[in-house]
């Protein structure tokens, strides 16, 4: 039995095999039953230095159902950031008001960072281009739920590679479960070398294609990316490749009828709308597992996953 009380979560690789079955089996009996209100004693710490849709307001929610209190901020320009405050200071003082640590920073390293000077669990809500962990943990439990299984799965990741923190996390995720993986993007934004490696080492094949019609007939999950114009340090190479790729319901024919598109969201233009009503969208029932799944981790990283029924 797996105990992840007081570990902090700020890279995939941080946990187990184990550690995400047991995660996504919690978060199965959430989906069951939300309202499991077992830290009214507690207090999450929502630390957002980065704009967040789906990451912030489901941890919240989470943090709500479980009949905790959160406190923090969305706008990093209302706190004393602005006067000069270190990120060591804020954690400090944050830590000293709270339970436990959600925080997203644009900066790569912020969270393992705010996690070696905090006394209290940091979970990374997503640190810059690096790891995105407990989006990787919604979307294990999204494949699962979807396929019946994690193993032996065709997985196609299409867009932005390089600066996706979403794909990072999980191709390491995945080389635990026997994946075979298919990474589709312009050259300038392929899957770095390091997370490709560790696909290798792991002994799993990876193919890298320019062209999204290639992976269609074939793969079980196709897992969109945008392209963040926000991390590219020249607007003109953003430019370039901003409409790389349009997954559109026409393109869809041929695929596995298994097959099922997610994204960690929001979608600019690379999934038309015309895709939502087909049976392969699963997007945004991926974003409301990312509650449950959020659940799971606060009640486990916070010592109650045995009070959960
Ligand atoms: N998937 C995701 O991280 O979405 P937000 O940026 O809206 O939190």
């Amino acid at each position: 039995m797996t105990n992840l009380k007081n570990k902090n979560l700020i890279s995939i690789t941080d946990y187990s095999k184990e550690d995400y079955l047991s995660v996504l089996d919690l978060a199965e009996k959430f989906e069951k039953n939300p309202n499991q209100p077992v830290l009214s004693d507690k207090v999450v710490g929502s630390l957002f230095f980065e704009p967040s849709t789906r990451t912030r307001l489901s941890f919240e929610t989470a943090a709500n159902r479980l009949g905790a209190r959160v406190i923090g901020f969305s706008n990093p320009t209302a706190t004393s950031l602005q006067k000069g405050e270190s990120l060591h200071d804020t954690i400090m003082m944050v830590s000293s008001y709270v339970d436990i640590i959600v925080m997203r920073h644009p900066k790569d390293g912020a969270s393992r960072y705010a996690a070696e000077v905090s006394p209290v669990p940091v979970i990374n809500a997503g640190d810059g281009a690096n790891q995105h962990p407990t989006q990787c943990m919604l979307d294990l439990y999204s494949i699962r739920k979807t396929q019946g299984t994690l193993e032996n799965l065709q997985i196609a990741m299409v867009g932005d590679l390089k600066y996706g923190r979403t794909v990072h996390s999980l191709v390491q995720a995945m080389s635990n479960f026997k994946a075979e993986f298919h990474f589709v993007s312009p050259e300038s934004l392929s899957m770095p070398e390091n997370v490709k490696m560790y696909a290798k080492n792991a002994g799993l094949k990876y193919h890298e294609y320019r062209k999204l019609e290639d992976v269609i007939p074939f793969a079980d999950i196709i897992y969109m990316t945008r392209i963040q114009k926000e991390r590219f340090p020249d607007i003109l190479e953003y430019e370039k490749v901003k409409d790389s790729y349009i997954l559109d319901a026409v393109l869809l024919k041929g695929c596995k009828d298994n097959m099922k598109i997610l994204h960690p969201l929001p979608r600019v233009n690379e999934i038309a709308m015309n895709v939502d009503k087909t049976n392969y969208a699963y997007y945004f029932q991926q974003a409301k597992n990312g509650m449950f799944v959020r659940q799971a981790l606060i009640t486990s990283i916070l010592g109650y996953a045995d009070k959960i029924k």
